[in-house]
Formats: C-alpha cells, sequence, structure tokens
C-alpha cells in the first residue's frame, strides 16, 4: 500500500483476504505509515509488515527478490499517482516498487486520488503504459472524495476489490485437483418456524461451510452451495442456493445431487423440528406452553444411502466425546470422511477460527487450529486425495 487517504480501508481488505484464504504479506511505502500505522496490518495479516529495502532483519528472513517470487499476486491498494509513475518509470526506490519489478506475478493496482490528479494527461498516461505491460488496475471509482469534491478517482471498496482479484483466478481453477467436478456444500443453520414469528435455530454463522465452498471452487470444482439464512457474501465463482428449513434443504440437496461426485455437509441443520407451526402468532396468555418436536430428515445420512452416492464428507459438531462420536457418526451415516470440531460458546460457532479433525475407516488426520480458511483449504486437499483414491480403486474393482 502507498500513503492515499483511501489507506483506511486497506486493513479490512486484508482482512478479507485472509478470511477468503489468502496468504497476505503487507508491503508500505514510507507514507503509507502516514496513514495507518504498519501494527494494525501485523494484526490482520498474521504477519510482520515489510516497509523498508533496508531492513537487514527481514532481508535476511526473506529478501525482497524472495518476497517478489513468492507472491502469487501483487496488489497495491491505493495506488497514488506518484506510485503509478514511479512503476511506469521503472523506478526501483523502494522496497514495494521493487517487489513489483521483480515479481513475474500478475501485478494489479487500485488506484486511488483525486479527481483532477486522476484526470491529469500524465496520470493517464502512465496507467495506459502500464496496462500495455499487463498490469491490471482495479477502478478507481466515482463518488464523494476525501478532499470534499465528487468525481473519479475514490479506491473500489475492499469488497469489489478481494472479488475481482480472486475470481481473476482461472488458473487454478482450470488446474486444479478437482476441476470440473460438481461439489454441492450445505453450510450454516436451519431456522424451523414455530409460528410466523419465531423460529427454532442455533449459532452456525456459516462461516466454515463458505470457506469450504470457496476451497472447493478454488481447487476447480463446480460448487453448489446451500445454506440456510446466514449474513455472508457469497465466495466468487460459487451458485448459491438459500434454503431456511432443514425440509427445504433436504429437498433443494437431492434436486442438486445428480451428477455431484462430492458432497460436503456443513449445515448445523435442526435435528428437531416444531410439528405444527402456527398459522398465527401465538398469544402470550398461558403461563405454560408446551411444543411438540418431531426429527428432521437428515440430509447427510440419505445422500449416503442413494443407490450411487458421491463422496460423502460429514460434520460431527460436538461438545465432548468429539473424537468418539464423530467415529460414530462415520459408521451409523455411512459417509466417506467425518470432519469433527468441539463446539460451545468459546469454538466452532460463529467465530473465524476453529480446530478440525478428519476421520475415515482406517484414518485419522489432525488439521489443527486456525482460520476456518486456512482450514477449509487443508480439508479440502484431504478430500480431494482421499475422493480420487476412491475412484481410482472403483475404476480398479470394476469388470
Ligand atoms: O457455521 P459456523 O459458525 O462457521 O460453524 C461451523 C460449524 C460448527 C457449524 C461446522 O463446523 C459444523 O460442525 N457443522 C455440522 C454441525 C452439525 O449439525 O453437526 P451434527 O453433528 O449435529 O450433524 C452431523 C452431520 O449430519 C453434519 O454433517 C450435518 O450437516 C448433518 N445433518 C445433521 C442433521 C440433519 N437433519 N441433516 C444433516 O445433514
Amino acid at each position: 500500500m502507498t500513503g492515499g487517504i483511501a489507506a483506511y480501508k486497506s486493513p479490512d481488505l486484508v482482512r478479507k483476504l485472509t478470511a477468503r484464504g489468502c496468504e497476505v504479506q503487507v508491503v508500505m511505502t514510507a507514507a503509507a505509515r502516514r496513514f495507518v500505522v504498519p501494527m494494525t496490518f501485523q494484526a490482520v495479516s498474521g504477519r510482520r509488515v515489510r516497509d523498508d529495502l533496508w531492513d537487514e532483519e527481514a532481508e535476511a528472513a526473506m529478501g525482497h527478490i524472495e518476497l517478489a517470487r513468492w507472491a502469487d499476486r501483487v496488489l497495491v491498494a491505493p495506488a497514488t499517482a506518484h506510485f503509478i509513475g514511479a512503476l511506469a518509470g521503472g523506478l526501483a526506490g523502494d522496497l514495494l516498487t521493487t517487489v513489483c519489478i521483480a515479481t513475474s506475478s500478475p501485478v494489479w493496482l487500485a488506484p486511488a486520488m483525486n479527481r483532477q490528479m486522476w484526470a491529469h494527461p500524465a496520470v493517464q498516461a502512465n496507467c495506459r503504459l502500464l496496462e500495455d505491460r499487463g498490469v491490471r488496475l482495479l477502478g478507481p471509482g466515482a463518488g464523494e472524495q476525501a478532499c470534499g469534491e465528487h468525481g473519479l478517482g475514490r479506491m473500489l471498496e475492499p469488497e469489489q476489490i478481494a472479488d475481482a482479484l480472486l475470481a481473476a483466478a482461472p488458473d487454478r481453477a482450470r488446474t486444479g485437483p478437482l476441476a470440473g467436478l460438481k461439489v454441492v456444500v450445505t453450510a450454516g443453520p436451519t431456522r424451523e418456524p414455530i409460528d410466523p414469528v419465531r423460529y427454532i435455530t442455533n449459532r452456525s454463522s456459516g462461516r466454515m461451510g463458505f470457506a469450504l465452498a470457496a476451497a472447493a471452487r478454488e481447487a476447480g470444482a463446480d460448487v453448489v452451495l446451500v445454506t440456510g439464512p446466514v449474513a455472508l457474501a457469497t465466495p466468487p465463482g460459487v451458485r448459491r442456493v438459500d434454503v431456511e428449513t432443514a425440509e427445504q434443504m433436504y429437498a433443494r440437496v437431492h434436486e442438486e445431487i445428480e451428477g455431484t461426485e462430492l458432497f460436503i455437509a456443513c449445515a448445523a441443520v435442526a435435528d428437531y423440528r416444531p410439528e405444527r407451526a402456527a398459522a398465527e402468532k401465538i398469544k402470550r396468555t398461558e403461563p405454560e406452553m408446551h411444543l411438540e418436536l418431531i426429527r428432521s430428515p437428515d440430509t447427510l445420512a440419505s445422500v449416503a444411502a442413494l443407490p450411487n452416492p458421491p463422496f460423502t464428507v460429514g460434520f460431527a459438531a460436538e461438545t465432548h466425546n468429539v473424537a468418539q462420536y464423530a467415529r460414530e457418526k462415520l459408521v451409523r451415516k455411512r459417509v466417506d470422511m467425518i470432519a469433527a470440531n468441539r463446539v460451545g460458546p468459546d469454538c466452532g460457532f460463529d467465530r473465524d477460527t476453529n480446530e478440525l479433525t478428519v476421520y475415515w475407516n482406517g484414518g485419522e488426520m489432525v488439521l489443527g487450529e486456525g482460520a476456518k480458511a486456512v482450514l477449509a483449504r487443508r480439508l479440502m486437499d484431504v478430500i480431494a486425495k482421499r475422493y480420487l483414491e476412491s475412484r481410482k480403486s472403483r475404476a480398479g474393482a470394476a469388470p
């Protein structure tokens, strides 16, 4: 990042990228440090910020050329008029320009400046020159500016930048281990109505399931995400189907299951639902109220029981005896794998981190603790490996 007022949005951009499984190394210019302190970026990226070409300690750990090679993409957000000019001129006077010149990975710029500066012929010529050399520009957008003027020059919103950056990653999508395979993922809670204004639900935020859908997409799959009510953006390239109740989740998954190679059930589906939902709001007249609950259909077990089932992966959310219950679910639901996590007020649900161990018949793997986006990638790697092995042995067993 370079030194523009839009830098106040950059920590949010880093957070959005890490939440989607990116490893982010922040490099700041000296001017950028005047807008946001490096500590903020260290906190959101989990890595020490790099801001000096002459920092002996940092250079010894990962030199600037190594850093330029390490990055799959280099994004400069905000990119000021001065920085754009320096890059167009091939100058390498600080760490950021050096990394941009030394990298062979795509370089993306999110320009941000006053509208007059953006319209200046020198800035426009520099941008055209950079685009001719393969640098991609994201924005700028139009709107109210920090200087009080109105026009073109605003940095795009972090969400738009993250979407564009990740949507343009077709290389993995075409060559990933699940390239072209249909994967259905369930996520989020379900809501079971009691009456038109009340329902039974649980603490699932959908984050784990959404991270899995994103990881499956990154691995090249055609992903359908069947989700209960959550407040999350759909991962780029993923088809989303919204449902509310356990019965709807069951129905929509079965509508999608034709042609599905991999089914991952991460949703926290309500096991029981009110037998009847009242047509009108229940009035507060009686001293007690009794709800009759009945079992909801089990989507995961029903998919695993199909005559020609996809490779099925379930989750086990347990407050205690996690390993034992997970193994029991593996057998009882006849699934290929179970990812187990402990859940409670302090873990599993409704937070960015999780801790997972995955079990299958005859094996297990501890995936450890970390951001859900990172764990989702680890889990997808294991799932893809075991799925491909199972298909190989099935092909070998065929007459
Ligand atoms: O959404 P987050 O806030 O990110 O939290 C993530 C999570 C804790 C919800 C997630 O990691 C998780 O554990 N999801 C499964 C929750 C659950 O309902 O577990 P269970 O042990 O009750 O169910 C076992 C399996 O059967 C699950 O794969 C579940 O999706 C499936 N199931 C259960 C009941 C039912 N009626 N239909 C189902 O398909």
